[in-house]
């Protein structure tokens, strides 16, 4: 077909000693591409969504934790996969999401590698980190790691797919050339979902289980709360009820600040994800619902490596494709095809849900969640982040900071001359030209408002306990 001849005539532009690489790359591209053309209509029929049946959801705290004698040999059965093709762009950032300093300089690719030296240091294994990369993040993620070299951790990484972007009325590349260095708006990363055919092509998957690994566990890089969790590990690898479960997705309670977050839902008798990009519009309202879909995913996976393999080379691994609409800089309305990793679940045997602690999900989207994780609500504990004893409940403080003012990391940090003290904070809202002097306290609930063409400076030492301050108002 036409796309199919487009392709062929881009790959003849590649250099020859890439050519076999991005031609298994478009033919996962053509495969996403046919599928999007063949399926008319919504992925999933509302009306076949079942109950969630009892033990489709175990509670975290059912399990159990694994003696000391036996973690040694677990950990030697894991690999850490971290989904770093992400780039910092959304917080104002150049180059990979990952390189953002999030706590005493330290950015996630550091806190991660703590984590992982502290746990091969501790148990005396060697548990791998991999990480996936895009071709957006790739080159400086490699000059980064260097730095990790002398560190008791072995990184590995590869490269997920570079797919082209498709012009919305064409339906064809918007490129005639492959010079993805020098034309970056004609590619994209297609979603995480592409881990497992990329992980498989970069034949890290084949070494590993022949290196007698069984599972990994996969995380978002911005997730601080994505630690290697041994009760968990030890449910996979030791089930008490002798079910293998090959998938294992870690879901939270769903509060009403996460509506848009997918949800695990029985379907044709299997446990999958459910995306709202995915939900017809009549039912985007049920979708949302905290008490029809009570959990939402945190994105923290297990997956079993040889049932990776297996669905693979079944070619049973159908990851809903979600369409993602874009406008380039040059006015292009362009799509771009992509899935999500934890569409797979449905692919895998006896996938099972956990509903883990809040605290096990941690994301950083937006500068307010930096401010959380930098200030005195957490402390850092051999690379990971652990909740004030301080901290009355286990709740984090709800923060919005104005978008204009606050977005970018850069004007951020320039706006707080040190983070305030937030132990006793339930809710914070800063809208307009504001700025924190040192060692200020903010408790309760505190919504601070500059209008247009004012600007407010909390000064240093102030202690606001519900209190809105707005306008000219003195402190
Ligand atoms: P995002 O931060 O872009 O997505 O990526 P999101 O919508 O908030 O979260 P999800 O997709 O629902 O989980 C989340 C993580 O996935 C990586 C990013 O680097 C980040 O760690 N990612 C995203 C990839 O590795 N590849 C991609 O194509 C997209």
């Amino acid at each position: 077909n036409l796309l199919e001849k487009e392709l062929d005539k881009l790959l003849s532009t590649a250099p020859d000693n890439e050519k076999e690489k991005i031609r298994k790359e478009f033919d996962g591209f053509a495969a996403l591409f046919g599928r999007f053309l063949e399926e008319t209509g919504p992925s999933v029929d509302w009306d076949k969504i079942e109950k969630l049946p009892n033990d489709a959801v175990r509670d975290y705290s059912t399990l159990e934790t694994p003696t000391a004698d036996t973690i040694h040999n677990m950990l030697n059965k894991l690999v850490v996969v971290k989904l770093n093709g992400g780039l910092g762009t959304s917080m104002g950032c150049h180059g990979p999401k990952s390189v953002i300093a999030v706590r005493n300089e330290l950015t996630f690719l550091d806190l991660t590698v703590q984590q992982i030296e502290h746990l091969n240091k501790t148990y005396k294994v060697n548990v791998p980190l991999i990480l996936m990369n895009s071709f957006n993040t790739d080159e400086d993620t490699q000059k980064v790691i260097r730095k990790y070299k002398n560190l008791q951790v072995e990184i590995h990484t590869f490269n997920q797919s570079c797919y082209p972007r498709i012009n919305r009325d064409t339906l064809m590349p918007i490129t005639k050339k492959i010079d993805i260095h020098n034309d970056l708006e004609s590619w994209y990363p297609p979603g995480h979902g592409d881990f497992y055919q990329s992980f498989k092509n970069s034949g890290l998957l084949r070494k590993f289980i022949q290196e007698g690994r069984e599972y990994c566990f996969i995380s978002n890089i911005d997730n601080l709360g994505a630690t290697v969790d041994l009760n968990i590990l030890n449910m996979v690898l030791n089930p008490k009820d002798k079910v293998q479960h090959e998938f294992v997705m870690e879901v939270t309670d769903k509060t009403r600040a996460d509506v848009k977050g997918g949800t695990l839902i029985q379907y044709e008798n299997k446990l999958r994800l459910l995306e709202i990009a995915q939900v017809p519009k009549e039912h985007v309202d049920d979708f949302k619902s905290v008490k029809t879909f009570k959990f939402f995913n945190t994105n923290n996976l297990w997956a079993k490596l040889d049932a990776i393999e297996r669905v693979l080379a079944q070619g049973s691994l159908s990851l809903e494709i979600i369409i993602n609409n874009k406008s380039l800089n040059n006015g292009l309305n362009v799509i771009q095809l992509e899935t999500a990793v934890g569409a797979a679940m449905k692919s895998f045997e006896a996938g099972i849900g956990i509903n883990v602690p809040r605290s096990r999900f941690l994301p950083v989207k937006k500068t307010q969640d930096l401010l959380l994780v930098m200030s005195n609500l957490y402390s850092l504990k051999n690379g990971s982040l652990v909740m004030s004893p301080q901290r009355m409940f286990p709740t984090t403080p709800l923060v919005k900071l104005g978008d204009n003012h606050f977005a970018k990391v850069k004007d951020f940090l320039g706006r707080f001359a040190t983070i305030p003290d937030l132990i006793e904070l339930d809710h914070l809202t800063v809208s307009g030209d504001v700025t924190f002097g040192r060692g200020v306290s903010l408790k309760g609930t505190v919504i601070i408002i500059a209008n247009h063409g004012e600007r407010i400076d909390i000064p240093s030492g102030a202690n606001l306990e519900n209190k809105i301050v707005s306008g000219n108002m003195r402190i």
